[in-house]
């Protein structure tokens, strides 16, 4: 989740600085960062004078670390990196074992992956999560691919052969105001057709939000290094 929320990008940045900091308990020599967004972990690697290079379908394709390219379909040798890391990025791919195939590939050491989690049995999480169910399911409405987080074991058995596992599920109880929720729920409100029953849903959401509140999600963190 992304947004101009002080609180919202506060999380944000503590779930992006627990990978780091996995990430460079790993000691990588090179990583490719795969759905790598706006570059910002590989511009973090690169002024630890770690090569970094990122990939993404979204990318504007004007830096030369930052390059357009499909997770299924990467344009580098088999082995051309150490790490390979997706941050967020499983849930927004159409084909999740065909994308882990690829990366593996081109990983010598084995990949790093992030999928944001929400702690289910926690009341306030569950309620949490059926909102993020509710906005993912606005945006693949109009097309995008935004599922629900994909849990530990379906990541695992979309990884192609033996892989050493290691897990952490990273949890922060943050608050986040019911209007920070609001703001980024009412464009996507407004999209909807009045009878639409996502509209209903939405209200009973926004009350249970009043009445129990909102935390951010937490990040599960998945090492999976090749065994071979
Ligand atoms: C939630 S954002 C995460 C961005 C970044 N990893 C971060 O942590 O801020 C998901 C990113 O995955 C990218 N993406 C979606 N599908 C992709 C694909 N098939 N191949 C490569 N990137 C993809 C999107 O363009 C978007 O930048």
């Amino acid at each position: 989740m992304t947004s101009r929320d002080p609180d919202i990008q506060r999380e944000w940045q503590r779930l992006f600085d627990r990978f780091l900091r996995r990430l460079l308990e790993l000691e990588p020599r090179s990583v490719l960062d795969v759905g790598c967004g706006r570059g910002l972990l590989v511009h973090e690697l690169t002024q630890r004078s770690i090569p970094a290079t990122g990939v993404d379908t979204s990318a504007p394709g004007d830096d030369p670390q930052i390059i357009r390219a499909d997770a299924a379909k990467l344009p580098f040798d088999d082995n051309s990196f150490d790490w390979v890391t997706l941050r967020h990025v499983p849930h927004h791919l159409p084909n999740v074992p065909a994308a882990l195939h690829e990366c593996a590939r081109v990983a010598r050491a084995g990949l790093l992956i992030a999928e944001p989690w929400f702690d289910l049995d926690d009341p306030i999480q569950r309620v949490s999560e059926r909102w993020d169910r509710w906005w993912k399911r606005q945006h693949e409405r109009a097309g995008d691919v935004h599922r629900p987080c994909i849990p530990l074991n379906e990541l695992i058995a979309a990884l192609p052969g033996e892989f050493e596992i290691e897990y952490e599920h990273y949890r922060h109880v943050a608050h986040i105001s019911a209007h920070a929720i609001d703001v980024l729920s009412q464009p996507l409100l407004n999209a909807l057709p009045e009878s639409h029953s996502d509209r209903t849903e939405y209200a009973g959401i926004a009350a249970e939000i009043a009445d129990r509140g909102f935390t951010y999600n937490g990040t599960l963190i998945l090492t999976a290094s090749q065994t071979a």
